[in-house]
């Protein structure tokens, strides 16, 4: 099997004299089976053509002057399962470290939900450079995927670290990130982001929840060869092209729309923060300013996690777990009461609370066992957790 069959990938080329190994890389990666599309920064367009690119790609390449009309990186970033930099130099990654969007390879980056990984490029002296060795840690902290640099003789004429990688060292990369189809075909549901339970016409209770959690599970359970159907409250996100998704505001909405596809359902992953109350009689125009006090009656929201997993038969369940304090017990607690397979805990609130951040850090737990996945990229997160969800659906469904 092609090993990055179907799947997306901007190659970015920043402005190193690797530039010209990076026209076999593109081939390279379609030859294993993905689409290919092409970005350079204004220095790279020194050392390759823009046309080289075209031609191996098969599309338009994106650089500032051709995207001055538009939003091509725009549509690009949404467009890609992973983007690569490559080669990425020492000032590109300065820029990504610093979240810079002054050219339109590090925009793009900035703007993907894609992974993005890079394939460093420089000079021994540059590579060993304190500020270089700094961007290089902080790039390792925030999951941002590394390939390379290797060790040997340089374009410079001196040896040492800073080699690009070669071309199908990078494929072979590339295709790891993108998992083994593990859970190819298998179809997973999965909840996302916020519910918001209408007050009046304009006026919601909702939450804090941005979804980006959800959304990156989603994106890793498709890596993994899943059929992904997800339900999502209101976020500012895009789900990724292949995922089928469900958008819905309300709890109940979201109730019925799991349920209406639980029967096509082998994996369900409850990951949105569904309000637990909503107003018993919303009103029906804008509620005016009046009285010093407003008395609002909340009636219960049914519990849609709870409800799948008393279904029979159901799909194996996971639950997340949003806690302040007494993380472990707690996420025991509900994994035993509302009888998940497993559940996904971490703490919120303070300053390292996982509600809308970048990065997390979680404590997967099922029933007989209990790992902890350390802070990192919400990304990098997602694929651990879909790693050890498909260990244990497997074990389930094929006890030894
Ligand atoms: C001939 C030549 C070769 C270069 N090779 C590299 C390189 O291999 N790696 C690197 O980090 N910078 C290299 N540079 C410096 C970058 O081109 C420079 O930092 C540029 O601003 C990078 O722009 P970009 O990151 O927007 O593409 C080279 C410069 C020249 C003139």
């Amino acid at each position: 099997m092609k090993k990055l069959q179907n799947k997306h990938i901007v190659l970015a080329i920043s402005g190193g004299i690797a530039a010209y190994k990076s026209a076999d890389l593109a081939r390279r990666l379609q030859d294993a089976g993905a689409s290919v599309r092409v970005i350079m920064t204004e220095s790279a367009q020194e050392f390759v053509t823009p046309l080289t690119f075209q031609a191996l790609s098969g599309n338009p390449v994106v650089t500032a002057g051709s995207a001055a009309n538009g939003m091509a990186h725009i549509e690009l970033a949404r467009w890609a399962d992973l983007v690569l930099v490559a080669p990425a130099t020492a000032d590109f990654i300065a820029r990504l470290i610093h979240g810079r969007a002054d050219d339109l390879v590090a925009a793009l980056c900035l703007a993907t939900g894609a992974p993005v990984a890079v394939a460093p490029a420089m000079n021994r002296q540059m590579w060993e450079n304190p500020a270089t060795r700094t961007n290089i840690q902080l790039l390792d902290q925030r999951g941002i995927q590394r390939f390379g640099p290797a060790q040997g003789s340089q374009a410079c004429g001196e040896t040492g670290y800073g080699r690009m990688l070669e071309p199908q060292e990078l494929v072979e990369q590339c295709a790891t990130l993108f998992d083994s189809g593990r859970l190819q075909g298998v179809s997973i549901l999965i909840t996302a982001g916020p519910t918001q339970e209408p007050i009046d016409p304009v006026r919601v209770i909702t939450n804090l929840s941005s979804g980006k959690m959800g959304y990156a599970v989603a994106r890793a359970a498709l890596d993994a060869g899943a059929k992904v159907t997800l339900v999502s409250g209101s976020t500012c996100l895009t789900p990724p092209e292949r995922v089928k998704t469900v958008r819905v505001q309300t709890a109940q909405q979201m109730f019925d729309a799991v349920h209406e596809r639980l029967d096509d359902t082998q994996i369900f992953i409850g990951i949105a923060a569904v309000s637990d109350y909503r107003v018993e009689e919303p009103a029906q125009s804008k509620l005016k300013k009046s009285a010093d006090t407003l008395e609002i009656k909340l009636v219960k929201n049914p519990d849609i996690l709870a409800s799948v997993a008393a279904r029979n038969p159901r799909p194996f369940c996971v639950g997340f777990a949003a806690e302040t304090d007494h993380l472990e017990d707690y996420a025991r607690k509900k994994l035993e009461q509302k009888r998940l397979d497993m559940i996904a805990a971490n703490l919120v609130g303070g300053e390292t609370g996982g509600i809308g951040t970048d990065d997390n850090a979680l404590l997967l737990l099922t029933p007989h066992s209990k790992v902890e996945l350390p802070r990192a990229a919400k990304s990098q997160l997602a694929r651990q957790l879909i790693e050890h969800m498909a260990n244990h659906y497997f074990e389930q469904k094929n006890p030894a």
